[in-house]
């Protein structure tokens, strides 16, 4: 049987003796700023299951943490990097024009729910460098000086996304950082305070948004709102859609734009090919979009989506960079397009989604460490409480997450607390691999009660 089609299977102690080598070598050569959670070494990985360098299989639920929608070596992904491979790695868009990124510009233009007629895309290489440049083209274009983020956010590790990022874990020691980016409370639904209904609770998070204009910066002086539509690290939250269309109406009356940060949120795994699509359906489209992660099936490739008429308010000049749309990359970004419309990637999501959730509301009713179930699509997070206090509980996580590992189950934490299960398995696995991983898992949570 091919990996693609494989189940769990560990044959070594964890981790095992090859792997055991290359982690003492990760440890001498690699900054242990850099962190991991996995003692897994991979060897070679196929559709949702990775081979480590020992043998052991295992089903990858965490994808890179959502850069593995399609899976791992889609062969037609592989097929269309080495032949571009053949032709040229490299062309530096200030020098030579390289008509991949053209392509993928003109098929991202047509699909990114922003609003306007016409549509530009900026490539970039990272999510960071996506979010950053949103930020830059909005101030360019509004030629106003500050922000706004919020709370459980992440965006990502350079100096300014640090500093929109919520996580202060992620920036020890890393100060001064930037001016001009406020923070507001995210819609985070499960822990509002009191007992809001959800249109109470969301009227009460609007307050609290437009309260900055009086305490920290007027509204004049605000280029764009940014936000996640489900928080990732934050913990799989999902922004609701009441509050979305609150927030749209709020920089339409001010002049600020909207920013979806969608690195985490997009190519499928909502059940559309961006959450903002349910949002443009909805009429809360916003200006500017980020993506990144799943873009190009695991190649470096990031970029941000905004009309025509407001990349041109950019000043030249102030955007660009070397590897920028890399031709390897757009090549297998090409390729992802082409695959997840043809093959209705979405819809996987929505089936995967189908499953899942009614695996883990039946574990909801069973298991009281289980206080919340939720997300968009195949974005699925879990929330584990100690009491009826919610009192978070990320000891068990930990456990659940290590027990998981060691049967064969890549799951990853998240959330401000740590006590969130995410669920982010690639939306090409099978149903076979999906249900073994759901049983692994409830294995590993009983066996940590
Ligand atoms: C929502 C979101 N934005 C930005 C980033 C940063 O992306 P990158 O690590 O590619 O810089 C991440 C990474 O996890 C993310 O989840």
């Amino acid at each position: 049987m091919s990996l693609r089609e494989s189940l769990p299977a560990i044959k070594t102690e964890l981790p095992g003796p090859i792997a055991k080598a290359a982690l003492e070598k990760r440890a001498q050569v690699i900054p242990a700023a850099v962190k991991s959670i996995y003692p897994i070494v991979i060897k070679r990985g196929e559709g949702a299951m990775i081979e480590d360098v020992d043998g052991n299989v295992f089903l990858d639920w965490i994808g890179g943490v959502g850069v593995l929608n399609i899976g791992y070596t889609h062969p037609e992904l592989v097929a269309a990097v080495k032949d571009q491979a053949d032709k040229y790695f490299h062309s530096m868009m200030n020098i030579t024009t390289n008509p991949l990124y053209l392509d993928y510009a003109e098929a991202l233009g047509k699909i990114g729910p922003v609003r306007g007629d016409a549509k530009q895309v900026f490539l970039t290489n990272t999510g960071a460098e996506s979010d950053e440049n949103a930020v830059k083209i909005a101030k360019g274009a509004t030629g106003r000086p500050n922000i706004i983020v919020f709370s459980g956010s992440f965006h990502g590790r350079t100096l300014l996304t640090m500093t929109m990022t919520s996580k202060k874990a992620y920036a020890i020691g890393m100060g001064p950082f930037p001016d001009g980016v406020y923070r507001a409370e995210f819609p985070y639904l499960y822990r509002a305070p009191g007992d809001l209904s959800e249109a109470e609770a969301i009227s009460y998070y609007i307050e609290r948004l437009e309260s900055l204009f009086d305490t920290h910066s007027p509204a004049k002086h605000v280029a764009a709102i940014v936000f996640e539509p489900v928080q990732g690290e934050g913990g799989f939250v999902p922004a609701p859609l009441e509050w979305v269309k609150a927030v749209r109406k709020i920089c339409d009356d001010n002049g600020i734009l909207l920013i979806t940060d969608e690195v985490q949120t997009g190519f499928a795994r909502s059940g559309r090919m961006f959450v903002s699509d349910y949002y443009k359906e909805a009429g809360c489209a916003p200006d500017i979009m980020t993506f990144a992660k799943s873009v190009a099936g695991g190649l470096p490739l990031a970029g941000v989506v905004t009309s025509k008429e407001i990349m041109e308010k950019v000043t030249p000049g102030t955007i660009g960079g070397t590897f920028n749309g890399n031709a390897l990359s757009c090549a297998s970004a090409l390729k992802v397009l082409e695959i997840m419309q043809r093959d209705d990637y979405p819809a996987k999501a929505r089936h995967i989604a189908d499953i899942a959730t009614k695996k883990f509301l039946e574990w909801k009713a069973k298991y009281p460490v289980i206080g919340d179930v939720r997300g968009v699509g195949a974005m699925l997070g879990v929330e584990f409480i100690k009491d009826e206090k919610k009192t978070p509980n990320p000891e068990l996580v930990n456990a659940v997450v290590a027990s998981a590992w060691k049967k064969g189950l890549m799951i990853e934490s998240a959330g401000t607390f740590g006590n969130a299960i995410r669920f982010l398995c690639p939306l090409c696995v099978t149903d076979e691999q999906l249900e073994k991983g759901l049983e692994i898992l409830e294995e590993a949570l009983r066996e940590n009660l």
